[in-house]
């Protein structure tokens, strides 16, 4: 079977395609970076207690509800940015995951009552049964995580879509080579941006022992990270490889940048300081989340141009969009002031 037969065809979009992309690559870079404070604090807060140091998991505990709000939130906007540029590709690996994708729904609201149950009712459960919650939730995560690996490297390779007829159904891409990298290189990246959120909770709360703590995980983190991003990318097939050493020029740039923000931020870190540290990880995350999004066009090239969508350029709606997101800023920024003025946010 050719599998460029089994790839639907494009949608017409109303506005250049270049609007959508950008809108994925700001908004996905805020729910990777919301999402690595809430893995990456998590992973630590248990992973100290599981040590006999187990200050840091309640403390970082009270903001993990918040956070896997946000995170969810600021997932569904690339979600749909996603969709509207590569509906026919996203769609698609979607489906043919099946029960596995649509068990996420499933799993986030496990993680979501378990760190609420964690929150609200922490004196009144035993250490064991605490560790166990909180432990489970964390696996959850995970769960998430490892699912929206498996659908954006399924989503690159319609050559493997027709197994859908020999495995019977829904399937996971374990037979990819690039997807464990890919994957640790996300996790170690939120653990190692979960330790900066640990340190800055605890330069609000004047706790020297939080700050060291946050400070080392993110340190070490980004190095073992660094590893494992020359892994991810020795993985990835040679001629995206060589794209990215040179035959590629933009995408080449856009790596060097991502490899020099990295440095910028990790030389804050090792100096202990953490605000520094926070403006140069989301300078970095969102030219990392550029370079993945090369890498996604590098992976498609075979099959889909962007160049090749049709456009109907009526931007009513498009101006329609910016108008609500206009007024949708200002309201949160409004509700946001409000928050802090009132005795909650003071303390
Ligand atoms: C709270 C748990 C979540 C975790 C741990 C998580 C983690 C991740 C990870 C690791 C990736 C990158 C996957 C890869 O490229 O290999 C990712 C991408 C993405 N996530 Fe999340 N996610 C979570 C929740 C959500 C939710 C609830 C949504 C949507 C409502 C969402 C939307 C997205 C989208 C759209 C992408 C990919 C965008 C793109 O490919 O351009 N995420 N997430």
């Amino acid at each position: 079977m050719n599998p460029a037969s089994l790839i639907p065809l494009a949608e017409p979009v109303p506005i250049h395609w270049a609007w959508f992309d950008v809108l994925l690559i700001v908004t996905l870079t805020a729910h990777l970076i919301f999402m690595n404070a809430l893995v990456g604090s998590a992973v630590i807060g248990l992973t100290r207690t599981l040590r006999g140091r187990g200050t840091v998991i309640r403390e970082v505990g009270k903001k993990l509800p918040p956070l896997l709000a946000l995170t969810i939130n600021m997932g569904v906007a690339p979600l749909l940015f996603l969709q509207v540029n590569y509906g026919h590709f996203d769609y698609v690996s979607s489906v043919l995951m099946g029960g596995w994708w649509l068990a996420v729904i499933a799993a986030l609201m496990f993680s979501y009552y378990g760190f609420y149950i964690y929150k609200f009712r922490y004196d009144r459960m035993g250490d064991s049964m605490r560790t166990a919650l909180f432990a489970t939730s964390i696996l959850g995560l995970l769960y998430v995580g490892w699912m929206f690996s498996n659908n954006m490297t399924i989503m690159l390779r319609p050559e493997i879509w027709s197994r859908y007829f020999t495995a019977g159904g829904a399937f996971l891409n374990w037979s990819d080579p690039v997807i464990y990298p890919r994957f640790l290189h996300f996790m170690v990246g939120a653990v190692a941006v979960g330790g900066l959120f640990v340190a800055l909770l605890g330069g609000f709360r004047a706790n020297q022992d939080m700050i060291d703590t946050g400070m080392i995980w993110f340190t070490r983190g980004t190095l073992v990270n660094l590893a494992v991003g020359i892994w991810f990318l020795i993985s990835l097939p040679q001629d995206i490889l060589l794209a990215f050493m040179g035959r590629n020029i933009p995408a080449t740039a856009t790596l060097v940048a991502s490899l020099v923000a990295a440095a910028f931020m990790l030389a804050a870190g090792f100096r202990k300081e953490p605000k520094k540290a926070a403006i140069w990880a989301v300078i970095t995350v969102f030219i990392m989340v550029c370079t993945r999004h090369w890498l996604r066009t590098l992976f498609l090239a075979p099959w889909y141009s962007m160049e090749s969508t049709p456009i109907t350029g009526r931007y009513g709606s498009f101006f329609l969009f910016l108008g609500f997101l206009v007024v949708g800023l200002a309201a949160v920024a409004y509700m946001i002031s409000l928050y802090f003025k009132s005795r909650q946010g003071r303390a």
